[in-house]
């Protein structure tokens, strides 16, 4: 007799594309299913492999067979580890205010969707603060992160690493101490005998948690010692986090590289992956250099030296479109030499705005990929509205390697 299940979705699931993820999800899963009625959980009636619903999915919160106690999946349990006040912000997500992360449940998602399985590997050529790379390693699929930003691989490096090296962090939190003169020093810390940390996994750690003390101290004119030393103990409390949930459900993490690059020129051999998800710049929508700059200059970088590289950054006016679009196409290139036969990407990626007119980015990027020979399955609207009625108009796209 098949098994029957009731499925409830996470309360915090609240716009039309979560639901249409959602259904998705369980699709590819081989299940099939009906919507309850106010659109909050699904009734299964066939397919129903309980171990993929309990350990893979994004957005069902619960699970309850005929006569049984619901059961929780293992999303509900990650997103309880949460240092944060936002709920998507759990485990590492949170370390550095980058502008533009994914939300890492459709993350979650998308990885299912795409079909990626434990042991696969996913490329994100735009790797920014790391979503993917968290997510993947979490599923135990193996992760290739590339981005141009020597900050984003910093962030992407730190939140999949530093749970292997906790105990050398922790040591090593007893003798990295702020500058006493830190308004003339270069570097926030220093460790108490004067050596410099070796470059590795720790010294990524203390570099990352006062990368973001700077980032609260022009953002919010935080003091940046008091800054580090709080962020330096909210991140231990994430890492310990990482450690105690690989612990309590068993995870075994997937493999993470992320790697400083161009994605437009990828150190990769044809057809070495398993799937892409990503989000690529949207034109003129962020300067990414701009943004971040109080860290890059820390980190010891010349911007206009690194706006050279950055997609979306280069030329003026109408002129930066064109760039973009030629950049857009390499990149759509690269993903299409790189993916396997069969295999899929997902992207996500949104319009801009210039001069008050819309551009479509979305479209430039779909005939891009479509040039590269990737076929659109499907096209998932991501529209959602904000605080005081901004629009973001974004969109999923689902393409696949013939
Ligand atoms: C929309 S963001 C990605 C955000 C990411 N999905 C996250 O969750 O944080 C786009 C990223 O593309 C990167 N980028 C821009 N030009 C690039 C290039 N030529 N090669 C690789 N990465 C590039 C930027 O540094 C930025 O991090």
């Amino acid at each position: 007799m098949q098994q029957t299940a009731q499925l409830a979705l996470h309360e915090n699931v609240q716009f039309i594309y979560e639901l249409v993820l959602a259904r998705m999800e369980l699709e590819a899963a081989g299940v099939s299913f009906a919507v309850h009625e106010n659109l909050r959980g699904f009734s299964t009636n066939g397919g129903l492999d309980r171990d993929h619903i309990v350990h893979r999915s994004a957005y069902v919160k619960s699970l309850q067979l005929a006569e049984q106690e619901p059961e929780f999946t293992d999303y509900h349990v990650i997103q309880q580890y949460n240092q944060t006040q936002s709920i998507n912000q759990y485990l590492t997500h949170w370390f550095y205010p980058y502008k533009g992360k994914f939300h890492p449940q459709m993350i979650r998602a998308l990885l299912g969707i795409i079909g990626l399985e434990p042991g696969d590997v996913v490329l994100d050529p735009f790797i920014g603060s790391g979503t993917t790379a968290v997510e993947a390693q979490l599923l135990g699929i193996d992760c290739v992160g590339v981005d141009v930003s020597p900050l984003c691989c910093l962030i992407s490096r730190v939140k999949t690493q530093s749970w292997e090296h906790l105990a050398q962090i922790e040591d090593a939190s007893d003798y990295v101490a702020p500058c006493a003169d830190h308004a003339h020093q270069q570097r926030l810390f220093r460790s108490a005998d004067d050596r410099e940390l070796p470059e590795g996994p720790v010294r990524d750690f203390f570099d990352l948690a006062e990368m973001i003390a700077r980032s609260d101290n022009s953002r919010r004119r935080r003091d940046p010692v008091e800054a580090f030393v709080y962020n330096r103990d909210r991140m231990l409390a994430s890492v310990r986090d990482h450690v105690e949930v690989k612990q309590r459900l068993g995870l075994k993490f997937g493999e993470v590289d992320i790697r400083e690059g161009d994605s437009r020129a990828l150190d990769l051999a044809d057809e070495s992956v398993d799937g892409i998800v990503t989000s690529p710049p949207y034109s003129i929508a962020l300067n990414y250099v701009r943004n971040d700059e109080h860290a890059l200059e820390a980190m010891g970088f010349d911007l206009d030296e690194l706006s050279d590289g950055f997609i979306g950054v280069r030329g003026a006016g109408k002129r930066r479109f064109e760039l973009y679009d030629e950049d857009m196409h390499v990149a759509a290139g690269e993903m299409a030499r790189v993916l396997r036969p069969g295999a899929m990407a997902a992207v996500v990626i949104g319009n801009v705005t210039y001069n008050g007119e819309e551009i479509d980015t979305t479209a430039m990027f779909t005939h891009a990929c479509e040039d590269a020979g990737l076929v659109l399955e499907r096209c998932v609207d991501k529209i959602i509205f904000g605080l005081y009625n901004v629009m973001q108009r974004e969109y999923i796209l689902l393409l696949r390697k013939p």
